[in-house]
């Protein structure tokens, strides 16, 4: 029987490892997490994009009485960074969430639905996105989407057969 292995490098970095500009993007992420709108989860992620050009755009997530009408941080952060700048690609995407007034101490990682929105933002632009995870203890660091959604759906690429 033939298989095929999918790895992921995961990076696992302390905070004095990371490179400035991750820093900045983490910092806003964090930021943004406390303008957060979820009265349902208590959970409060913030998102920040830092753009090509060096701007940051930040989002953080949006819940509603109506479940799945709320909106991930991830998704409302990447969504207004195309909407204001839709020629800019998404360089950096940092993510940070607070439970119970704290920092999470382990890292927050993206749903399944937004590695497919962040996966079409970084192929709409044919850019990298790096990724920074941030966790109290530890941030991961994973550079690429395919790395986070292997086997992920493309219309062009399923159509060709590929
Ligand atoms: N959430 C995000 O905003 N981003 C993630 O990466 C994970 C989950 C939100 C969705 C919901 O508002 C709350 O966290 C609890 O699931």
């Amino acid at each position: 029987m033939k298989q095929i292995k999918l790895t992921c490098t995961i990076s696992v970095l302390s905070w004095t490892e990371l490179p400035e500009e991750a820093k900045e993007a983490v910092e806003a992420a964090k930021a943004a997490s406390y303008r957060a709108y979820a009265p349902y989860s208590n959970f409060l992620v913030g998102a920040a994009a830092l753009l090509a050009d060096g701007s940051v755009v930040t989002g953080n997530n949006q819940e509603n009485a109506a479940f799945p009408s709320g909106l991930c941080a991830e998704r409302v952060a990447v969504s207004a960074a195309h909407s204001l700048y839709p020629e800019l690609p998404v360089r950096i995407l940092a993510i940070a969430a607070q439970s119970q007034g704290k920092f999470l101490q382990k890292p927050v990682t993206p749903c399944g639905g937004c590695r497919q929105v962040l996966l079409e933002s970084e192929k709409r632009h044919g850019a990298e996105i790096k990724y920074y995870f941030y966790g109290d203890e530890e941030i991961y660091h994973v550079k690429g989407t395919e790395s986070l959604l292997p086997l992920s759906f493309s219309l062009s690429k399923n159509k060709r057969g590929e």
